[in-house]
């Protein structure tokens, strides 16, 4: 194991850097894709609900089972797991954690490619390049190939850096901006023709689908992705608190971060497909069903930016720069729980075990790209349908059912001497014993049956 762990130097930073990793294509892409599919502000208040009530507590978790095993996902969850079956379990839910996270960067990369593409393209445009505007806007293999390999290159370069000086620093400056862009193109939009439409659509619910399974499991999966739970990254990023932070606070402030960044997402994005509607393009069928979902980004907001001339080419470049940060701060975090096992239980260097894994992730990458008809669907399903919430469960056992109640109040009580009489300590046990494994599974096996 190496000698001395990286640790986060302030409270900021690692709230920067978790809820970068919270923050990402999930909030921006996933979350108003999925509301404008899902019944609009049915899907709002479901998500609410199921983020503070199941993905909170699960985030903390995971967060304890990290900062107290000071270590990557296997050996934090082995600590805390008693010899013989319990140790193997500990592997498996480690390891695929891991797995799983290298999974879901595999097919990230690509979409963050493409939202590479989308920022070089007002590029092309402003520099009258007609060719290069072109390939830029158009799915190919050359362009997902460059764009994905391009991503990757990146994702490497901060994580072989560490935490403080790669993962902290960049999450820091790169957080904040996104948020400032965010704002501007919302008061954009809200003048429009067609927002005022598109905000009722998404604030004012219709409450008669709000049990609807296929909504909940919906909202749960959008919930434990937009955390990134089940992945053992928020094991690892625990895992470089101090313990003289207290842990209930700052999970409390990430989950608030996470859940307000989309819905901020939601507030220019869902609005925006309303005004692009009213200008002609078509995002929704005569019945009111969404086109298309995977391309919604890439069709309503490239539209709204061409409506604004010229100043629309510097906006639209500056948001897709901003949506390729939000991928990026998320990235290094699926990157850095394979390589903080890789380099702890191998002893291998930084620099090389950083190399090494973002090499692998590329075949993978790339993998999906040439068969991307078959692979780019089912990879996103395995990991984000199956994977994340069965691992996140897997975790809640742990600490549920597991871990001893003293050492784990021990541990959430550094840094927050006062939990023990909190209401935090009255509930949350109990959550994570019963309900959260309960409600993760009803919501789990009901999306195998539908
Ligand atoms: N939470 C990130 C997002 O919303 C995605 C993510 C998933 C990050 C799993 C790390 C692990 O985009």
């Amino acid at each position: 194991m190496s000698a001395v762990r990286g640790e986060f130097s302030s409270r900021f930073g690692f709230i920067m850097a978790a809820a970068g990793s919270a923050v990402g294509l999930g909030n921006i892409w996933g979350f108003p894709t999925q509301t404008a599919s899902n019944g609009g502000a049915a899907f709002l208040v479901a998500y609410l609900v199921l983020a503070f009530c199941l993905a909170y507590p699960a985030l903390m978790a995971e967060l304890t089972i990290g900062r107290h095993g000071q270590a990557n996902a296997v050996t934090s969850l082995r600590k805390i797991s008693n010899d013989g079956w319990q140790k193997h379990f500990a592997f498996v839910v480690g390891f695929g954690g891991i797995i799983c996270a290298g999974l879901i960067l595999s097919f990230y990369a690509i979409v963050a490619g493409w939202m590479i593409s989308a920022t070089l393209e007002p590029v092309a445009t402003l520099a009258e390049s007609q060719t290069a505007s072109t390939w830029l806007s158009e799915q190919s293999l050359s362009r997902d190939l460059l764009f994905t390999a391009g991503f990757i290159i990146l994702t490497v370069a901060i994580i072989s850096k560490g935490v403080e000086n790669g993962i902290e620093k960049w999450s820091k400056r790169l957080m904040p901006a996104l948020l400032s862009i965010l704002f501007a193109l919302i008061i954009y939009v809200m003048m429009q023709d067609g927002a005022m439409t598109g905000l009722k659509a998404y604030l004012v619910p219709d409450f008669s689908s709000i049990l609807d399974p296929e909504l909940l499991v919906s909202a749960l999966g959008q919930a434990f992705f937009s955390l990134s739970l089940g992945t053992s990254v928020m094991i690892i990023y625990g895992s470089y608190i101090s313990k003289k932070e207290n842990l209930v606070s700052l999970g409390a402030y990430v989950t608030l971060i996470d859940v307000f960044i989309a819905f901020v997402a939601g507030l220019l994005i869902i609005p925006a497909m309303y005004v692009a509607q009213a200008q002609g393009v078509e995002i929704f069928s005569a019945t009111g069903e969404l086109l298309s979902e995977d391309t919604l980004v890439f069709q309503v907001l490239p539209a709204l930016f061409d409506g604004m001339g010229t100043i629309g080419l510097f906006v639209g470049f500056a948001f897709f720069a901003l949506m390729s940060i939000a991928a990026l701060t998320s990235s290094i975090s699926m990157l850095e729980a394979p390589v903080s096992y890789a380099v702890e239980r191998f002893s291998l260097n930084r620099l090389s075990a950083t190399w090494l894994i973002g090499a692998i992730i590329a075949v993978v990458s790339f993998t999906i790209i040439l068969n991307f008809g078959t692979l780019f669907g089912f990879v996103i399903a395995l990991t984000t349908k199956f994977g994340q919430p069965l691992l996140g469960l897997m975790c809640c056992l742990f600490v549920g059912w597991i871990w001893y109640r003293n050492s784990l109040l021990t541990e959430i009580q550094q840094g927050c001497p006062e939990v023990a009489n909190g209401i935090f300590w009255k509930i949350w046990p109990w959550y994570i014993k019963f309900i959260c494994p309960i409600a993760i599974g009803l919501v789990f096996v009901s999306s195998l049956l539908g």
